[in-house]
């Protein structure tokens, strides 16, 4: 008895031992094959109490399986410290606890909008009030009051959706200065932001509903070159610090003089002859300007030997393709949430 419980404790000693080395779930699980295997040495321990004496046998066989237990534990203690110590590298090598989690998709402000927000509120910074007007509008508002009687050819340039004979989708936001002029005395300064729709061919640079950005200022000595100022300001705001505005002569029937704007290309700033931004001229155009026409101011009830104002009209959808640097219009309007949020 005494001699199998020295060789008991021998084992035990070196099972505890093997089972600390095992550096994985497959070596502790050799060491179990080799203690407590069919064929391992319990097993071969546990044959020999045969040969003790009958009287003897009962408690080698107890003293052997409180061993067995003990080594069970041991085995069961030594498998969840290699889980953790696998865990605790698996951690260390590929997850980052700290990084960031997923964040949930959530909606994005539209680019056409962002020109709209900021425009607007660049103008508002200078005391401007923003107006909203209906899109459904008379002719007299769209045309006649803006100096442009029925006869008129200008009417043709203005490519309109009529909904009756004298009604139609406003292909401009002019009839808002006509509007805000008729419910206002002098000074006056507002800027409207609005949809517009004209019976234009959808291509790159087109769209047949759009927005426009309309400006007016009306007071006592205003000249062109307020004009100049506000809408160098604009551009610096929209596009950044270093634009400059070009005019161009122009006709528009409710301005005198006329003019188109233009802005120093964002993307090459006038030094690429291949920018396919400006198509190498160093300019992209933003819209129409001028002065107020003194037949505006008249048919409003302003006069016009005491007041001046001048007023502008950009498309939106154009100053956000010079702003993100986009190629084709109609990405604003093609419902690719990717792509507009990614402007955003
Ligand atoms: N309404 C003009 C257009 O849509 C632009 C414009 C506005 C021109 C104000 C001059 C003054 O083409």
């Amino acid at each position: 008895m005494s001699e199998l419980a020295g060789k008991l404790e021998d084992l035990e000693r070196r099972f505890v031992d093997a089972a600390a080395q095992a550096v994985d779930e497959r070596a502790l699980d050799a060491v179990r094959v080799a203690y407590l295997g069919r064929s391992g040495e319990v097993t071969t321990l546990r044959r020999s109490i045969g040969q003790l004496p009958a009287s003897e046998r009962p408690d080698a066989g107890k003293v052997i399986n409180a061993a067995v237990e003990r080594m069970e534990q041991q085995l069961d203690r030594a498998g969840s410290q290699i889980e953790n110590r696998v865990f605790e590298e698996e951690l260390a090598q590929e997850i980052d606890v700290t990084f960031p989690s997923i964040e949930p998709a959530t909606g994005s402000i539209h680019p056409v909008r962002r020109v709209l927000r900021d425009a607007s509120a660049y103008f508002e910074r200078h005391g401007f009030a923003v107006v909203l007007g209906p899109e459904v509008e008379p002719d007299y508002y769209n045309f006649d009051a803006l100096n442009i009687p029925p006869t008129h050819p200008a009417r043709e340039g203005f490519d309109s959706f009529f909904i009756t004979n004298t009604l139609l989708l406003r292909p401009h936001t002019s009839p808002m200065q006509i509007r805000t002029m008729q419910q206002h005395q002098p000074p006056i300064a507002v800027v409207a932001p609005g949809r517009c729709y004209r019976r234009d061919a959808v291509d790159a640079r087109h769209l047949f509903q759009f927005h426009q950005v309309e400006g007016l200022l009306v007071a006592e000595g205003i000249h062109f070159g307020h004009l100049k100022g506000m809408l160098t300001g604009l551009c610096r705001e929209l596009f950044g610090s270093s634009q400059t505005v070009r005019f161009r002569p122009s006709y528009f029937p409710f301005t005198e003089p006329s003019a188109e704007v233009d802005t120093t290309c964002p993307k090459c700033g006038g030094s690429s002859a291949s920018c396919n931004m400006c198509g190498g001229s160093g300019w992209i155009e933003l819209g129409g300007s001028g002065m107020v026409h003194p037949n505006v101011l008249h048919e409003v009830g302003y006069e016009p030997e005491r007041y001046s104002g001048w007023a502008f009209g950009f498309g939106v959808e154009r100053l956000g393709l010079a702003r993100y640097e986009v190629d084709d219009i109609r990405r604003f309007v093609n419902s690719d949430a990717d792509f507009l949020a990614q402007l955003s």
